[in-house]
């Protein structure tokens, strides 16, 4: 091993200190915490920096489906003190091939005695047929690297550890609170015992602790136990009757059961939505979620959703949040919208369709009625969760003014099931009273033989939108049923009587 030169550590500590600085977003790839990835917008281009242990090539790349083929890659390293990087792509079979066009620019790379550091950048939009657009849809991530450098590797992964994450590189920075400054509570699980079936909903009712005073709650973080990040799916928070008496904190139980509690159903309004792959959540600087007043929720109900497809028994879990509460108040407090088509039966998919659209709409006369006496000004979105099930593959969601359609409030063109949070709008949008939201939800089930209905299983499906905002209104759900005829025509039926057409506005 060569000596490190004094110079080579002092540029390195002084590339470091830059880094923190310049690289706003920070990602582990890996379940052994062997690759980081930092990035940062820079104009109409992203900056990136790698930190891999190994001291031989790092690969990284954008890729359709997550796997290795027709992905766009980029691999680096130092070699012989040289420093290289080259841009390939991949065919339909896997085969990686230089591109003619290289786009991505080398700014610096370094090898410590055991991290290979790359830095480069390259275009959100590079015309190169053989990149991929840098959007604000999903992007999974694909990455990999391997103990020796290229040249002595040669030009194929074998023998390279590598993997795939789904990420969402064009998220705006958030504003950072520093949590060693401030309270906290947990809503945690205790001792769940997940059944042996594909999907459960756990319902368990809280206390919220802080009760005499306002606070705004700023930041919410998932403690999710070690080993069941792919069991959690995801944790619903509902504010519940403020009626209850503490009788209803002494157990657990499934939600939507038969035997379930009375007091579950006096929970409506969503608070808080985090769904697996997401961090934590911060809200930004003049938005908090307010507590501690009698307005505010003092039982919660957190719904859990375990997804058990391999049917595992014994589980016990212990998951649930951390919520980062402070005294300073903030100008606003958020709300929650939940938007989109209701759960239910009348919401189908038929088998075998590569592509269906689903649509479900906040209507205008919803919230003409919801927003018109109490906030003519409107609200402000400030994040969306887009939330479908296994068959989802895209969701946009639409925003109408006076009859004209707006630019998409939200979207994800590259839907993944195992990666849903709230998004944070790169603007704030303001919804007036009279506009319209639609939230179109685009399937495949090209895989699936039978009929997909509306429901709460992940092999059932949703298209909802989640919108968070400020200030807060009495408005929980704005969702729409589809048209029973509509229904009804698509299985055959031909002569009806009195149709049904609901729109529900809670
Ligand atoms: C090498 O660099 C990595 C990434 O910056 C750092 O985490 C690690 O501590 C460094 N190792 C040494 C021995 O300096
Ligand atoms: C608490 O609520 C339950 C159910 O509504 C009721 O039966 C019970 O008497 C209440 N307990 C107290 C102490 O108010
Ligand atoms: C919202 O609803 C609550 C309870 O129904 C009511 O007390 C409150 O006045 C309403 N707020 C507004 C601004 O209409």
């Amino acid at each position: 091993m060569r000596p490190l030169r004094p110079w080579a550590l002092l540029l390195g500590a002084l590339l470091g200190a830059a880094a923190a600085r310049s690289y706003p977003h920070v990602a582990v790839l890996d379940g052994a915490a062997a690759y980081r990835l930092l990035w940062g917008r820079r104009g109409s281009a992203l900056a990136f920096r790698l930190e891999v242990r190994t001291r031989g090539y790092v690969g990284f790349g954008l890729s359709a489906g997550g796997g290795m083929a027709s992905a766009d890659i980029v691999v680096g390293g130092v070699e012989g003190g040289q420093p290289y990087l080259q841009d390939y792509h991949t065919d339909e079979n896997r085969a990686l091939k230089k591109d003619p066009q290289q786009d991505y620019h080398l700014e610096y790379a370094m090898e410590n005695s055991t991290h290979t550091i790359l830095a480069f950048s390259r275009e959100l939009h590079t015309c190169d047929p053989n990149d991929k657009s840098i959007t604000e849809s999903t992007v999974r991530v694909i990455w990999a690297y391997h103990h020796k450098d290229l040249g002595e590797a040669g030009q194929n992964y074998h023998g390279s550890t590598r993997g795939t994450k789904s990420l969402r590189l064009l998220n705006p920075e958030k504003a950072e609170v520093s949590p060693a400054s401030l309270s906290y509570f947990d809503l945690i699980n205790k001792d769940v015992p997940v059944p042996d079936k594909d999907t459960t909903y756990w319902c368990q009712m809280f206390k919220i602790p802080v009760q005499h005073e306002k606070h705004h709650v700023i930041k919410v973080e998932p403690l999710i136990q070690k080993g069941h990040e792919n069991l959690v799916h995801h944790i619903l928070l509902y504010q519940c009757s403020s009626n209850l008496n503490d009788s209803v904190l002494d157990y657990g139980h499934e939600c939507y059961h038969p035997n379930m509690p009375d007091s579950f159903f006096t929970c409506e309004t969503v608070i808080f939505a985090w769904a697996i792959g997401g961090e934590g959540f911060t809200y930004p600087p003049h938005v908090g979620l307010s507590i501690g007043t009698a307005a505010d929720p003092q039982f919660v109900l957190m719904e859990v959703h375990y997804d058990n497809p391999t049917y595992t028994e014994g589980l016990i879990d212990n998951s649930g949040l951390r919520l980062f509460y402070t005294p300073v108040l903030r100008k606003y407090d958020a709300g929650v919208i939940e938007a989109g088509l209701w759960v239910s039966l009348f919401h189908n998919i038929p088998p075998g369709m590569p592509e269906f659209v689903s649509e479900g709409h906040c209507t205008l006369e919803c919230l003409e009625e919801a927003l018109g006496a109490e906030r003519p000004s409107g609200i402000h979105v400030f994040a969306v969760l887009l939330h479908a099930h296994l068959a989802g593959r895209a969701i946009r969601m639409r925003h109408f003014h006076n009859g004209e359609e707006q630019k998409l409030l939200a979207y994800d063109d590259e839907f993944d099931f195992n990666f849903q949070e709230f998004q944070y709008l790169e603007e704030e949008r303001t919804i007036m009273p009279g506009d319209n939201l639609v939230t179109e939800c685009h399937y495949s089930t090209m895989d699936r033989i039978r009929m997909t209905w509306g429901g709460l299983s992940t092999r059932n499906e949703m298209c909802l939108s989640y919108l968070l905002y400020y200030p807060r209104i009495n408005l929980t759900r704005c969702a729409s049923i589809p048209d029973i005829m509509e229904q009804l025509q698509f299985i055959g039926v031909k002569e009806i009587y009195r149709p049904v057409r609901q729109v529900k506005c809670l």
